[in-house]
């Protein structure tokens, strides 16, 4: 059996991101590519969402969101990573208020969404109650007949509805 020692000093695996971000954009670079994940788009269009209200949990250094931002869908984009935020907000002026630092596990969120999606980012939540956290946020932060779907890995996408 697998035993873990647990320091809840220590930063969560799921925050590790904002470093990476950090190094990265000083010297200049981006992490990601700016190449939107097609199927985001694909669900939007599926789903009939261009007047709802959407969140996107982790959206990085802004890849899907700006181009859902850009074909006029209303998206807010967050993440954990103050890091990725203000790196979204310099690069994208126009757009500066779609997105906000969140962290979906443990922050206190104001607003409900028609949909919730995210790209990459629950293979993060290593731990069940992290995982129950991000599920407990989704189910709160959806209207009703709202959706949820979330991309892992690049290999498959789910649509639940509350
Ligand atoms: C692998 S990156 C994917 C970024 C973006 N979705 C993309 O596909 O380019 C995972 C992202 O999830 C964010 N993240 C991880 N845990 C999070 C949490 N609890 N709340 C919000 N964002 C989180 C990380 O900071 C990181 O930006």
């Amino acid at each position: 059996m697998l035993s873990l020692c647990y320091d809840s000093s220590m930063k969560k695996y799921y925050e590790a991101y904002d470093q990476r971000y950090q190094i990265i954009h000083e010297k200049g670079h981006s992490w990601s590519s700016d190449t939107p994940t097609p199927i985001v788009y694909d669900v939007m269009q599926k789903y009939n969402l261009s007047s709802s209200s959407i969140l996107q949990i982790g959206c990085g250094e802004g890849r899907d969101a700006l181009y859902l931002l850009k074909k006029g869908y209303g998206v807010t984009a967050s993440d954990i990573s103050a890091e990725a935020i203000n790196y979204c907000k310099l690069q994208n002026p126009d757009y500066c208020d779609h997105f906000i630092i969140l962290n979906c596990i443990n922050d206190e969120h104001e607003y409900r969404y028609d949909f919730i999606y995210s790209v990459a980012v629950i293979h993060m939540l290593v731990n069940d109650n992290d995982m129950i956290s991000f599920c407990r946020f989704i189910h709160d932060h959806l209207n009703a007949n709202g959706g949820f779907t979330y991309l892992f890995h690049g290999r498959w996408c789910k649509r639940i509805s509350k």
